[in-house]
Formats: C-alpha cells, sequence, structure tokens
C-alpha cells in the first residue's frame, strides 16, 4: 500500500491579483467621489491581494487618469495597468510606470472585455509596443484566449507574460467545462515550454475559481466583479445599520456653529 506520509508534492501557488474596476464604476454612476476605489485599493492589500489591477479604459466609464496616477503612489503590492494597444495609451503607461501593463482589446461598445488580444494579427505593432514598455523596465503581459498560435505569437512579439482569458470556462456549461479546463491547462504549459509566464483572468467567481487556482505553473489570478460583488454582501449589513443609527438618533446640536 501507498505510503502517504512519505508521498510529498509540491504544487505551484498562484497570486490574487484584485481588479478594482467595479469599485470606480458605482462611483461614476453618480459622478461623485465615493466610493473612491484609491483607499480601497490599501483594504484590498490588507485583505492579501498581491497586486492591485485597473483598467483605464480609452472611454474612462470607470477608472480614472487620477485614480491611476494616485495608486501608482500608493500601492504597495503591485500595479497592473490594462488598457488598450494604442499609442496613446503606451504614453500614459510610460509616464506612470506601472510593475505591469496587460495589454487587451477594447470595443466601445462592449460591457466588458470580451475576447483575447489577436496578437497573430497585429504582431508587427504589438511587437513594437511591447519593446518600448520593456526599454523603459515595464514588463508587458498580453491577454489572449488559450490558443497556440496566439500563444506562440505573444512569444514572437517578445512578451514577457500572457494573461489567458477565462471567459469561456466561467460561461461554460458544467458538461462543457472540463473540456474549457482542459484548454486552459494545456495552454498554461504550452506557454511555459515557450518560457512565457503566466496569468488567468475574467468571469472568475468564488464557486469556479479553484480548478483554475490549482493548474501547474499558474501565477496569478485577476479577479474583480466577483469580489466587488460580495463586498457588497458581506458589508451591506453593517452600511445600513450605521445609517439607520444617524436616522433615528441624529445629533440635535446645530451642525455649524454661528458665525457670530
Ligand atoms: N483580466 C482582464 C484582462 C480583464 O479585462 C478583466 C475584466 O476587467 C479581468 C481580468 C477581471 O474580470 P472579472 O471582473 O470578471 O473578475
Amino acid at each position: 500500500m501507498l505510503n502517504r506520509i512519505h508521498t510529498f508534492h509540491r504544487y505551484s501557488v498562484a497570486s490574487l491579483g484584485v481588479n478594482i474596476d467595479h469599485i470606480a464604476n458605482v462611483r461614476q454612476a453618480r459622478r461623485t467621489v465615493e466610493p473612491d476605489p484609491v483607499p480601497m485599493a490599501l483594504l484590498a492589500e490588507l485583505g492579501g491581494a498581491d497586486g492591485i489591477t485597473v483598467h483605464l479604459r480609452e472611454d474612462r466609464r470607470h477608472i480614472q487618469d487620477r485614480d491611476v496616477d494616485l495608486l501608482r503612489q500608493t500601492v504597495r503590492s503591485r500595479l497592473n495597468l490594462e488598457m488598450a494597444a494604442t499609442d496613446g495609451m503606451i504614453q500614459i503607461a510610460l509616464r506612470v510606470k506601472p510593475d505591469m501593463v496587460t495589454l487587451v482589446p477594447e470595443r466601445r461598445e462592449e460591457v466588458t472585455t470580451e475576447g483575447g488580444l489577436d496578437v497573430a494579427g497585429q504582431l508587427l505593432q504589438l511587437k513594437t509596443m511591447v519593446q518600448q514598455l520593456h526599454n523603459e523596465g515595464i514588463p508587458v503581459s498580453l491577454f489572449v484566449d488559450p490558443d497556440q498560435q496566439q500563444l506562440q505569437a505573444c512569444h514572437d512579439a517578445g512578451a514577457r507574460w500572457v494573461e489567458l482569458h477565462t471567459g469561456a470556462y466561467a460561461e461554460a456549461a458544467w458538461t462543457h467545462q472540463p473540456h474549457e479546463l482542459a484548454r486552459l491547462t494545456e495552454a498554461t504549459a504550452y506557454s511555459r515550454s515557450l518560457g512565457l509566464r503566466v496569468n488567468a483572468g475574467h468571469g472568475l467567481t468564488y464557486q469556479n475559481v479553484e480548478p483554475i487556482a490549482a493548474i501547474e505553473g499558474m501565477e496569478e489570478l485577476n479577479i474583480g466583479h466577483t469580489i466587488v460583488a460580495r463586498a457588497l454582501a458581506v458589508g451591506l449589513k453593517e452600511a445600513v445599520s450605521e445609517m439607520r443609527s444617524l436616522v433615528q438618533n441624529p445629533r440635535r446640536e446645530p451642525l455649524f456653529a454661528s458665525q457670530n
């Protein structure tokens, strides 16, 4: 019989990048100052985030330039700046100097990033951008579908990292999920055989994350929406109770002292 006591395995352990875009979404719904993603990033770090990710979209629908500038000054883990592969965004990244840039496809009408980058289809352009960022010491990750042709193109573009799009896995019916998981597992192994380091993300939840976190060689998962949703679920009761006590027991003295 196998002696379990003497059987040791060494597993790779993935780290967690927390995407805080949806905190900014709530603020932008009112164009006000709360919730502010900058102090929230500190709370995420206190909770154990290994990195903070923000997507500065060209339409600035959630994260603003001011957020990125302040986060650069305050994030003490790693700041991963997601952005479209355009010259304008590259100039911003060269000025801000995040710890990593993840290039993603962007379409104005989409609700969220819908597919991976077509790296093979814009190889020369991406190669130049990757080089510009690497020259300034900023590592570049390319967000792609788990597809060998795209992964080979990421290598050819000179990227050091890829982020595998987990959307198809997250959206698959449970009968099809093992197939999508196998694609991601194979893509991770293939990327690493090319010398690429591997992140993954999109659509991961408390229910579906574990098989992805357990993929051997997976370095970091970028997770946003489900964490912000969970924060509402675990925080709403306390938030309502604080407001209720103010409404039921208000201070009666005038808020502003008389000027005279
Ligand atoms: N990784 C990338 C490249 C993304 O574009 C997004 C969504 O902004 C995420 C990860 C996080 O996805 P989700 O919010 O679904 O966790």
